[in-house]
């Protein structure tokens, strides 16, 4: 084989990798992270997705998954065992707030979830045995913000770690290890991959120690990410700054013409100054302020189903952060294994339409509204 230089890393598309001998075995247990075994422990690709996030977010290491909740379920396995308590913002996706209520209790970790007013003074909730909190930057899907550095205090005044779902924020707008988190997990399918064509999550860690639990729990569960997947997400990582800069941008056009429209009760979106936490946001997110928004028509599905079937391009597809811009409904999708009293708490009626703003040129995205809205 001929000397080769490949400008970008190769797919390495192989479950598992062959050894020269006895002695070249034991060199792979003995100087962890010099060479590969099998594809479940590690990979370069899924590897270099994980430097790469790593780097971006400024943590000791990080462990690329299968999905952002095999990313969740891994931070929280990593911590936690049975009779552990977790504590959760009660604004958080839906599937997250599942894992914890549904699932995790069934196997002995307890969770007790946390409104927003509540989320800076912990000591109601707290429980002799409470390991951490999770929250996300910016919430799913009505955009709460959340101030890192106070959570950051308050949960060391607690001796309880901070996990931070940064999905909806990215690093570019904010690295919560930097002011004070003790865990970040993405679910990659979304901004960091970027394209709609990858499902994927990452965990990374402030501890070396945290670390090596997150990298066994992803081993020995198996939520490994395939390389292929991998590879796809840290092709599409490569573009994160430029695209969040377009993302962001549109969604401020995109929110204030919402916001002025006569059909629109309600814009969530916090670059609007109007937004509660419009000041913190803007400083958290170094100006910035993502590309989610959701916003309130009449609470009348007939009325969604309208809007949807009047929009020329845009799609209801219920994901979220890809290049084109696409509409979701929190009610009937992300959202959905809630009861109907918390959907009613969170706000989340009939009305509420979330949408994720691409980066096409805003006269475009402005225009295809209009022409939804016109149909309500
Ligand atoms: C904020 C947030 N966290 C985690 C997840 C779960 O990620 P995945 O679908 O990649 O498992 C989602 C999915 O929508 C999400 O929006």
């Amino acid at each position: 084989m001929p000397h080769i230089h490949p400008k970008t890393t190769p797919i390495y598309q192989t479950s598992v990798f062959a050894f020269e001998d006895l002695n070249a075995l034991e060199q792979y247990f003995g100087q962890p992270g010099q060479s590969y075994m099998y594809t479940r422990y590690g990979n370069p690709n899924t590897d270099e997705l994980a430097q790469q996030v790593n780097k971006l977010e400024g943590g000791a290491g990080a462990v690329a998954t299968s999905s952002g909740m095999s990313a969740i379920l891994a931070a929280v396995l990593a911590v936690c065992k049975a009779g552990d308590h977790v504590l959760c913002a009660e604004d958080i996706y839906g599937g997250s707030s599942a894992l914890l209520s549904q699932e995790l209790t069934r196997i002995g970790i307890s969770v007790s979830f946390v409104p927003s007013a509540d989320i800076y003074t912990l000591k109601d909730y707290l429980q002799p045995n409470t390991r951490l909190l999770l929250l996300e930057t910016m919430s799913n899907p009505l955009l709460e913000v959340f101030d890192m550095a106070r959570l950051a205090q308050e949960t060391k005044q607690h001796n309880i770690l901070l996990v931070v779902d940064n999905t909806f924020a990215t690093p570019v707008l904010t690295k919560p290890l930097e002011l004070g988190a003790d865990i970040v997990m993405h679910s990659v399918t979304k901004y960091l991959s970027g394209h709609s064509d990858v499902t994927a999550g990452v965990v990374v860690c402030k501890e070396e120690a945290v670390l090596q639990r997150v990298q066994k729990v992803m081993m020995v569960y198996g939520l490994n990410l395939s390389p292929f997947e991998a590879w796809l997400a840290a092709r599409g990582l490569k573009t994160l700054r430029l695209r969040m800069r377009q993302h962001c941008s549109n969604a401020v056009a995109v929110a204030k013409y919402l916001q002025q429209h006569p059909k629109v009760e309600k814009v969530w979106y916090p670059g609007l100054e109007e937004h509660p936490q419009y000041a913190l946001a803007k400083q958290q997110g170094q100006g910035l302020f993502g590309g989610m928004m959701s916003f309130k028509i009449q609470d009348d599905k007939e009325a969604v189903n309208r809007f949807m079937q009047a929009l020329p391009t845009i799609p209801f597809a219920p994901s979220l952060a890809g290049v084109t811009t696409s509409i979701s409904y929190p009610l009937g999708a992300s959202h959905r294994s809630l009861t109907s009293e918390q959907q009613q708490e969170m706000s989340i009626t009939a009305g509420v339409i979330r949408l994720s703003v691409g980066i096409e040129e805003p006269e475009e995205l402005i225009a295809e509204l209009e022409a939804g809205l016109a149909a309500v």
